[in-house]
This record gives structure tokens, sequence and C-alpha cells, in this order.
């Protein structure tokens, strides 16, 4: 008995993060945090959460007390997530918006994409103090001009099938992928502790993760306070556009984000927005081994239902002689 206790002691990991899914809320031009006001913004978002989500969104005001509901599982989580779309352009130069379909393990929700909360990793919580986000909090990673693939943070996957993890590049894949394309965000976690936001909406966050959901580095000193390990995952359903027949005459990929300026994936990039209610994510960033059980969830039936109308009244989907905004 004894004996039995010390190896499930040593076997079973503790449970250091938060995993949940979300369907799509929205896909339309609209960027509160980059160009707040803007109907319609630059280019084309898909956008996850609570239903404030809007072309204005006030830092002054906490969204978990606008919001009436979520499309994420956990009810008290009305913050928003978003990125680009990706659009497959064809032979013939017209464009059409690849489909998103959820993560596999969890249920049968409309697109959308998969959210993680890491205290250090997935087994660990690192015995360091978590801080969470507070109300009025926003921040991106990745910019639309990047012309390297620096971030380890950045990734994308090739699909073999729904489970593949590895391995991760950091330009779209050169080929045709059975099960799809993931991309992977992961933001920065060390906060300078003061602003809520920076004029970039990056300065006032340090990143030293590593990718991959490795343990990331200590935080420096101007960014000495331990946030949430936030991460997305995106399963872009590229199975219609596999017939290479349709794909560039010289081989190239025929995939592109929506904002149009490069066709390797270097620009890809993400948006976070704060708004969890009360304490909920402190409460269980503060949790040893960390335990969603306290946190209040809904049927994916719920999380489908909770849809924004398009603001921005245009065609993105169907066969498009241009992206739309570029
Ligand atoms: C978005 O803002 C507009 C203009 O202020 C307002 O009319 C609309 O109701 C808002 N939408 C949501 C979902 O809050
Ligand atoms: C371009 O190619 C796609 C895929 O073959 C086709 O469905 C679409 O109608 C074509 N568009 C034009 C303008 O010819």
């Amino acid at each position: 008995m004894k004996w039995l206790s010390v190896v499930l002691a040593l076997s079973a990991p503790s449970h250091a993060y938060l995993r949940f899914g979300c369907a799509t809320l929205s896909v339309q031009r609209l960027d509160p945090i980059v160009e707040p006001g803007k109907v319609p913004s630059a280019h084309v978002h898909q956008i996850i959460g609570g239903n404030a989500f809007n072309a204005t969104m006030d830092p002054t005001i906490d969204v978990a007390q606008k919001a009436t509901c979520t499309s994420c599982s956990f009810t008290e989580d009305l913050s928003n997530y978003w990125t680009a779309v990706l659009y497959f352009k064809a032979r013939n130069g017209s464009y059409k918006r690849v489909p998103q379909y959820p993560n596999a393990l969890l249920g049968s929700l409309t697109g959308g994409m998969t959210v993680y909360y890491l205290q250090q990793d997935f087994n660990s919580n690192g015995n360091t103090k978590i801080t969470s986000f507070k109300p009025g909090f926003r921040m991106t990673v990745g910019t639309p001009t990047a012309k390297s693939g620096n971030n380890p943070g950045l990734r994308y996957t090739c699909l073999q099938d729904v489970m593949t993890r590895f391995p991760e590049t950091a330009a779209f894949p050169d080929k045709p992928c059975p099960a799809g394309i993931m991309a992977i965000h992961h933001f920065p976690a060390c906060w300078d502790g003061k602003n809520l936001d920076s004029p970039n909406h990056q300065d006032h966050m340090y990143n030293t993760g590593k990718g991959g959901f490795v343990t990331a580095g200590a935080c420096p000193s101007s960014h000495p306070v331990r946030m949430p390990q936030v991460a997305l995952e995106t399963m872009w359903d590229t199975r219609p556009f596999n017939d290479k027949s349709l794909w560039p005459a010289d081989g190239s990929q025929p995939f592109v984000w929506s904002y149009g300026s490069d066709n390797n994936g270097l620009g890809t990039h993400a948006d976070y927005l704060f708004g969890w209610k009360g304490d909920a994510l402190q409460r269980t960033m503060d949790s040893k081994p960390l335990l969603s059980n306290g946190l209040k969830t809904q049927s994916v039936a719920e999380s489908n239902k909770c849809t924004i109308p398009s603001t921005v009244k245009e065609n993105i989907d169907g066969w498009l002689d241009a992206l739309p905004g570029m």
C-alpha cells in the first residue's frame, strides 16, 4: 500500500495548466486593440470569447461586467482572443477563406480555437507566484510586417492527423497537410507591473518563452511580474485545398493570411484582451496543483450559441477577387 502511494506520487503529473475550447464568436474586420473605432479595420479576424467584443473597447470598462455570454467553455472567461484569418489563393488568383475546425478532444465546437493558460509548464507550477491580468489589460504578439521567424512561440504544425504536434515550423508548411495546418500563438508572460497596454501593445510585456510549451526563462527586472502563459491553437481545415493542381505552378504553397503582405506566414500575430470575472483566474493560478474544477463550465451547445453579428457588411466568403480590405 505504502509502495503504491509512492509510485502514484511519482508518476501522477500534477496538473499545471488550463486547456479549453472556445467556439467562433465572429469573423469580421474589427480590431479594438490595434485600430480602435475603425469600422472596418484593415484585415479580417476570427474572434473567440465574450460578446462584449466591439470596434471600440474602452480599457476603463470591465468586459467581464459588460459581456452576457462567452463562446468559451469556462463561463467566467469573457476575454477576447483573435488572430488573422487564413485564405487559400488559387492558381487563377482568386481567394477563398479556409474553414476552421475545433480541437478533436474538446467536442463539436463551431470552429474557434483551443486556449491554454499554463503556470510554468504542463506538469509544474514552478513554485512561482503567477499574477492574473487585470481588467483593461491587453496585448498582442507578432506583427504582420515580421520578416523573420525569431519568436519560438509563433509556429505552424503540418497536421498528419488531428493529434500531430511536431515538428513545428516558423513558416507555413510547404507541402499539402493531410489533416490541415495548426497555427500556434504563445503570448509573452512577463509584465512590467504597471501598464495595462503600451503604444505598440507589446512593450509592457516581455517574452522569455521558448515555444512548444517548454518552461520559459526567468522574467527580467524590467518586467518582473510572472503572468499566466497564454497560448492559442487554431486548426485550419486546408483539406479542400490539397489538390496540387490548384497550387501555384512553381510549387510554392498557396495559403496567405488575411493581411496579405506575406505568403510565408512569418507575419502571424494574435491579440488578447483580458476579461475573466472577478478573481476567477487568480484563484485558479494560485491553486497548486492547478485545479480547474472550481471554474464554472457550460456545454458545447451553449458555447456555440454565443455569437455576435457582423458590424461590417461585406462578403468575406466564396471565391473573392481580392482579400477583404486589400
Ligand atoms: C458595438 O458598438 C456599437 C456602437 O457603439 C453599438 O451600437 C453596438 O450595440 C455594440 N455592439 C455590442 C455587441 O456591444
Ligand atoms: C479560380 O479557381 C477556383 C478553383 O479552381 C474556381 O473555383 C474559381 O471559380 C476561379 N475563379 C475565377 C474568377 O475564375
